[in-house]
Order: structure tokens, then C-alpha cells, then sequence
């Protein structure tokens, strides 16, 4: 995967677009999870657009509520579970009321929450978005609506997506969908199926739209966008031979060439599949932004092997040291998983030597929690101890904060090119924007405006943020 997870502030976040039919059904939409749920939200509100549903940030006004859900982790299905029980009420009220649930819960959760526990009318999978209009049809006609079926092939590709966020400047373009890498601890092979690319062409003509409606900066998403392929089988064979084929470098690329001014990132990178090609081609584009998300998970090799990760220690080192040689300035992220089954004290403490080698620059650490049908949940005993995993993963949040501060000190008195995003959430007066390598940094406003870029003289830092002066307009 492993699509980073969207920061915590985002959680349930409410999209809302522009009615575009004043006479139609009022459509409340509500994300959890990875940025690939809020891509997907988008693409299901462009299917809804079209059967004349708009939306709305206002509960109150909603003919129908949907949430788009995950299953990562047990916490991330409990604040989904409590916001039904919330909705349970208002139905009680207002019975014509609609209430679905999409994405990963989907599968896993449909005769709970349809039968035993009645808190929805509708289910749909990540691969059934097409058939939400036929579905709320059902559901008007009395019946509980369902579709979890997972596809070999869809990707929504000819789908443009409703920018939920119009006037913004950056956005999220699936790229693959699904994931075969079966990482024992992993539920989304089971949420959401095989792996599968979409066409390059649709993706590159996706970047030019967004690029002419003031967009600055695209997210290339999948769960391995290493494994992006396409007209290319899993052997190496043609799929169709009039056609070229294309892997994720070379589909970078394409999407570089849009314009200068489009920023490029791209999210989630696996260990296993990271080539040089692709940190070569980083290298030779000043738009794709220095900035990699590669999850370790763990840095023992033995824990790894457990989690069927495809890569040893030195394996993952050897990947850094490739960034580090072809790309000096990139900044590197990380997952980790800790307490994870069977961990020794002794491999936790490699977990943590593997931080001080990378000196990551930022990180999103987890206790491992046991999911559903996994390959670790049938396999392996979930022994660490509620207690040593939180001291762990505390070891691991300290060390962490420690070397997110010594990264932004190390920019202290730089000069950095950040893309003007918004003003920043503490006052009106400043702006926030990232720099290339993805950290948020503060300013005064200036002149400037929302999608330009400035050149940033750093003054001063904490380890979430960097705070300085526009020192030229670019
Ligand atoms: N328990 C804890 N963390 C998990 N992740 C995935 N599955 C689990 C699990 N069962 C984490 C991984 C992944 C990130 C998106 O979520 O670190 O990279
Ligand atoms: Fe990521 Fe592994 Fe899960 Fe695939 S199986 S989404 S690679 S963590």
C-alpha cells in the first residue's frame, strides 16, 4: 500500500460541491481513512451529479447520508460504527431518510449492519460506485440495496471526478486500484480486490483539466504505485501489441511534462518494487517533488518475513541509499507497524535503530491491530501485550518527534519553493503552503496568492511545521 493515511483533522471530513441541480436530492458524504477513500468520494459524487444529486455540508438538509469507510485498523471501524448509531436517530425521525455505507466496511460488515444491527439501507463496495443510482432506486422501492462485488477491471477511468473542493490546488488521481501484495496484516486485498492500472491516457488528460481549472499540485495514488503497469501482463507480455506499454516511471513522466508549473507527488511507494528508474526520473524533473513515502512497517527482517512484506532490512536500507544517492534533497516518510505478532524486545529495537539510519523526516506509526481473514490473523497469535505495545510504539512516536525536528532545523535559514495553499488554520494573516519535500511552512501573505509559488526564507520551526518570510514571488 500503503496510501497514506489522511491527516487526523480530515477524518470525517464532509464534502460539499456546488448544487449543480437545485431541484434534486441533497447528498451528504462523509470520508474515512486514506486518500484513496477522498478520491474515491469524488468519483462517487460525479456519479450521483449525474442523477441530479447535489451536496451538502448540512446534515440536516441530507435526503441521503453516505459514508465512505475503512477497515485498516479496529479504531478506524469503531468511529464509523458510533456515526451510524448517530444517523440511527435521525432516521427514527425522519424514516425516508437514506443511510449507505461505501468502501472497505462494505464487505466485511454488510449482514451486521444491514440485518442484525439495521443501522443502513444501502451497501456498496469500492468497485460498485456505477450502480448507486440503481441501488437508491432499491432502497426507494423498500428494499435493502446491496453490492460488494469486486471487479478484475474497474477503474473508473473515463469517470471524471467532481472536485470537492472547487478552487483548490491540489488533487488526488487514482492511478491503480486494489492490491495483490497480500501483507499478512493487511485487510485491503479483501476490501478491495486485485490490483488493476488505468490508462495512462486518461490519467494524463485528467492532469491537463485539472491543470486548466487552476490546479497546481496532483497525487498520484494507488496502494503500490511501483506496480502501476499497464498493457503489461504480471509475465512480462504484451497485452495488446499495436499498443506501448508503460510503468510507473515513464507514466510519471508524462504526467511531468503537463506543465512546469504542475507539481507532481505520488503515494504509496512499496520497498520491494521501488526501481531506480523511478528516482531517475524524479531527478530529472524539478515538478516531481523530492518527497517519497516508503513504508518500513518494521525494521527486522524476521518481522518482516512474518508480515510477507517481499523484503529483508538490508533490502530496505539498500532502497534508501539509492534515494539518498540519486536524490540528495528527498525527503523519505514511513509507516510503522509496532507489536507486531510474535515481536521480541530485540526486534522492536531494530525497528528503531532502522529510524536513527533514515532519520526519517516524518512518520505515521501504528499498533498493530488484528484484522479479519488476514493471513496474520490465521496464522499468527496476536501476543504482545496491550501495554508493551503502547510503550513501544511511544518509544518509537518520541524518536520520531526528535528526528522531524532535527529535519526541519536542518532547513533553518533556507530558501524554499512552496506552493501557496490556503491561509493557515491558526490566522488569516498567513499563508500555509508545502515545500517539495512536503512540509508545511508558515509565512505572512504578502501579495501573494493561493497557487503561486513563493520563494520562502525559513526563520524558525517546530517539528510539525516550518515558519519564515517570502523573500521573492515566483
Ligand atoms: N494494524 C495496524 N496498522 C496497520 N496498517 C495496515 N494494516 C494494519 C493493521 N492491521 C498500517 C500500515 C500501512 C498503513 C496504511 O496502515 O502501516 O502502511
Ligand atoms: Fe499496502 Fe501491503 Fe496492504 Fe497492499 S497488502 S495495501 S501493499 S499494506
Amino acid at each position: 500500500m500503503d496510501n497514506k493515511v489522511i491527516d487526523e483533522s480530515r477524518q470525517g471530513e464532509v464534502i460539499e460541491m456546488t448544487p449543480n441541480n437545485q431541484a434534486g436530492k441533497k447528498l451528504y458524504l462523509e470520508s474515512y481513512g486514506c486518500q484513496m477513500n477522498f478520491s474515491d468520494s469524488e468519483v462517487v459524487a460525479s456519479i450521483l451529479a449525474k442523477e441530479g444529486f447535489s451536496t451538502t455540508r448540512n446534515l440536516e438538509e441530507a435526503d441521503v447520508i453516505l459514508l465512505n469507510t475503512c477497515s485498516i485498523r479496529e479504531n478506524a471501524e469503531t468511529r464509523v460504527r458510533n456515526r451510524l448509531t448517530d444517523f440511527k436517530k435521525k432516521k427514527e425521525a425522519y424514516p425516508e431518510l437514506v443511510v449507505g455505507i461505501l468502501g472497505c466496511m462494505a464487505e466485511r460488515l454488510k449482514k451486521s449492519l444491514l440485518e442484525e444491527e439495521k443501522l443502513v439501507d444501502l451497501v456498496a463496495g469500492p468497485d460498485a460506485y456505477r450502480d448507486l443510482p440503481n441501488l437508491l432506486q432499491e432502497v426507494g422501492t423498500g428494499q435493502k440495496a446491496v453490492n460488494v462485488l469486486l471487479s478484475r477491471d474497474e477503474t473508473y477511468a473515463d469517470i471524471s471526478p467532481v472536485r470537492l473542493d472547487q478552487g483548490g490546488i491540489n488533487a488526488f488521481v487514482t492511478i491503480t486500484r486494489g492490491c495483490d501484495n497480500m501483507c499478512s496484516f493487511c485487510v485491503v486485498p479483501f476490501t478491495r480486490g486485485r490490483e488493476r492500472s488505468r490508462d495512462p491516457e486518461t490519467i494524463v488528460e485528467e492532469c491537463k483539466d485539472l491543470f486548466s481549472k487552476g490546479y497546481r499540485e496532483v497525487t498520484l495514488l494507488g496502494q503500490n504505485v511501483d506496480s502501476y503497469r499497464w498493457n503489461i501482463t504480471s509475465k512480462g507480455e504484451l497485452k495488446d501489441s499495436s499498443k506501448p506499454t508503460t510503468n510507473f516511471a515513464q507514466l510519471m513522466k508524462m504526467v511531468a511534462l503537463v506543465s512546469p508549473l504542475l507539481r507532481v507527488r505520488f503515494s504509496t511507494s512499496h520497498p520491494k518494487d521501488m526501481t531506480d528508474d523511478v528516482l531517475e526520473i524524479m531527478a530529472a524533473h524539478e515538478n516531481i517533488c523530492p518527497y517519497i513515502h516508503l513504508p518500513v512497517q518494521s525494521g527486522n527482517s524476521e518481522v518482516l518475513n512474518r508480515m510477507n512484506r517481499g523484503y529483508s532490512r538490508e533490502w530496505y536500507i539498500d532502497r534508501i541509499q539509492s534515494i539518498k544517492r540519486i536524490i540528495p534533497e528527498c525527503a523519505i516518510s514511513t509507516d510503522i507497524i509496532t507489536g507486531f505478532c510474535g515481536e521480541t524486545e530485540e526486534e522492536h529495537q531494530d525497528t528503531l535503530s532502522i529510524m536513527d539510519l533514515v532519520a526519517y523526516d516524518f512518520a505515521y506509526m501504528f499498533k498493530y491491530s488484528e484484522r479479519p481473514k488476514t493471513l496474520a490473523e490465521r496464522r499468527f497469535s496476536d501476543d504482545v501485550p496491550e501495554e508493551v505495545k503502547s510503550r513501544r510504539l511511544n518509544e518509537i512516536i518520541e524518536k520520531q518527534l526528535s528526528h522531524s525536528l532535527k529535519s526541519h532545523q536542518q532547513q533553518l535559514g533556507s530558501l524554499q519553493k512552496v506552493l501557496v495553499e490556503g491561509p493557515s488554520k491558526r490566522s488569516d494573516d498567513f499563508y500555509c503552503g508545502r515545500n517539495g519535500r512536503n512540509s508545511m511552512v508558515v509565512f505572512p501573505k504578502g501579495s501573494a496568492e493561493k497557487g503561486q509559488y513563493v520563494i520562502v526564507r525559513i526563520e524558525d520551526c517546530t517539528s510539525a511545521t516550518l515558519r519564515g518570510k517570502i523573500e521573492q514571488y515566483v
